[in-house]
């Protein structure tokens, strides 16, 4: 099964947007696997988004992850992971779509409250990153059959 690393970032959590986008992907159908509120490590920040240490924005973009506590959360289910990213909407949010989190809830890159892992493999590496085995639970949502056939 698809999963998925999704990320809360500083700014989502310090204006109180947890709640409303785990309800998101709670409605949308996906299963909860893992969920910790933590202060993430400047090291594991830097790893996280490693791919893109060549930016002009890196720095800034790791000042930021590491700026206040983050929620960091697995998500299961087919094609969680494209999903996911349009349920967040584009990187900038001036240019994500009204009704997505980002279009819904920012206005700068730099402050653009959630991540999705980008592919499968970038989802297993992210979890592996911040998710120790232990802290992802197995289990079915009861209402399971009601969303997949
Ligand atoms: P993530 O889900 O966080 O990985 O975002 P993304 O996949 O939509 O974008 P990408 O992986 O290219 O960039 C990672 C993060 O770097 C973005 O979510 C932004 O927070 C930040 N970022 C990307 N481009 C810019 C930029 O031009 N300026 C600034 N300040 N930050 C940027
Ligand atoms: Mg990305």
């Amino acid at each position: 099964v698809e999963r998925s690393y999704i990320m809360i970032k500083p700014d989502g959590v310090q204006r109180g947007l947890v709640g409303e986008i785990i309800t998101r992907f709670e409605q949308k159908g996906f299963s909860l696997k893992g969920l910790k509120l933590f202060q993430a490590p400047k090291e594991l920040a830097e790893e996280h988004y490693t791919e893109l240490q060549e930016k002009p924005f890196y720095p800034e973009l790791v000042k930021y992850i590491v700026s206040g506590p983050v929620v960091g959360m697995v998500w299961e289910g087919p094609g969680v992971i494209a999903s996911a990213r349009k349920l967040i909407g584009a990187t900038n949010p001036l240019n994500a779509e009204p009704g997505t989190i980002r279009g819904d809830f920012g206005i700068q890159s730099g402050r653009n409250v959630i991540h999705g892992s980008d592919s499968p493999e970038n989802g297993e590496r992210e979890i592996a990153l911040w998710f120790k085995e232990g802290e992802l639970v197995e289990w079915t949502r009861t209402i399971k059959p009601w969303i997949i056939e």
